[in-house]
């Protein structure tokens, strides 16, 4: 069958992918920039609860508090928010969000009319630079936390100190650092510089809650996708959507993912936002995207029916699974 119809089942494997893409994941698999080197086994198998234990336990949420060298010498304790993500949205009864949506940013959610639906949660989260204005129909209105990758930080196009997008919502930023984390080498070369605007942003915003995702907690996340993956998967973090989805099953009791795992709506439109059409965008060539999407899949617990219209997968939060 096509892509989407084996995302949908859930049976993908690289093969599937065209020439260019599996030529692009194969440079990748040899160049490894990151030098990944996965000791752990590769369980298959798993049932989903195993699995959402294994998130649970072994990729707990972590995010920069300033106790680490080098951050913890450059004043970072008290540069970063006063309360961790988790505590900001834990209520009094430590429950934390009751539902949550995942705006990913692809192609397929053009033409969905899914902005009621979405905007009814009591949280959403989107990316990157990911606008609603104009799109509002499909993709909603309201934004709680935006996830964001260093780019959007240091990349002076996308004006992160003016632009509204980065105003009045939570911020979480993220970059990768090599596989076996270095604080120091990270602080000294990250992907692209991103402690100088968070510096500076934390110093005029002190009320923004801006965190920065821990590099292991982005590498943990990677080893349960190889850990639970036959193949060897691109030795690159996983997407942010992948990132974002994760963070919400930590913050939220449920959890609704929108067009990751795309629809019949299942387009080459890269981003719903931007005229640019590449099929890696849905199915990967950095990102090990299509295992991130075939692990979601094996977690979804809404009807396959809501997966083909909506492109919806319905996760648990992590706080109510007992391991
Ligand atoms: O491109 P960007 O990273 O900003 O998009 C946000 C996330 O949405 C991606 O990390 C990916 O997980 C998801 N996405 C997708 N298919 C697309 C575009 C984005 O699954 N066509």
């Amino acid at each position: 069958g096509s892509a989407v119809q084996r995302l949908w089942r859930g049976r993908v494997s690289a093969g599937m992918l065209s020439p260019r893409l599996q030529r692009a994941m194969k440079n990748y698999l040899s160049d490894n920039k990151h030098h990944v080197a996965y000791k752990g086994q590769r369980r298959l198998g798993q049932s989903p609860k195993e699995l959402l234990c294994e998130l649970k336990v072994h990729a707990r949420l972590w995010t920069l508090d300033g106790s680490q060298p080098p951050f913890s010498s450059l004043g970072w304790d008290q540069l970063v928010p006063p309360r961790t993500l988790e505590q900001l949205y834990q209520g009094q009864d430590q429950t934390g969000i009751r539902t949550c949506a995942v705006v990913t940013s692809a192609g397929a959610i053009l033409h969905s009319g899914l902005g009621k639906e979405i905007d009814s949660h009591d949280a959403v989260l989107r990316f990157n630079a990911a606008p609603t204005e104009g799109f509002e129909k499909d993709v909603g209105n309201k934004t709680t936390i935006r996830i964001i990758n260093s780019q959007i930080l240091a990349n002076p196009k996308h004006q992160f100190k003016s632009s509204s997008l980065y105003k009045n919502v939570t911020l979480v930023a993220w970059d990768p650092a090599p596989y076996i984390v270095n604080l120091h080498k990270w602080y000294d070369s990250p992907d692209y510089n991103l402690f100088g605007p968070y510096v500076e942003r934390r110093r005029l915003q002190p009320q923004q809650p801006f965190y920065v995702l821990h590099p292991s907690y982005v590498w943990r996340l990677w080893d349960v996708i190889q850990g639970n993956t036959q193949e060897s998967i691109q030795p690159n973090p996983p997407s942010s959507g992948f990132i974002g989805i994760l963070l919400m099953m930590a913050l939220c009791e449920q959890v609704h993912v929108y067009e990751y795992i795309p629809s019949i709506r299942q387009t080459d439109l890269c981003h719903y936002y931007e005229h640019y059409y590449d099929q890696a965008c849905t199915l990967g060539a950095y990102h090990p995207l299509l295992f991130e999407k075939s692990l979601i899949q094996r977690l979804n617990m809404g009807p396959k029916g809501d997966l083909k219209r909506k492109g919806r997968v319905t996760l648990p939060g992590l706080s109510s699974i007992d391991c």
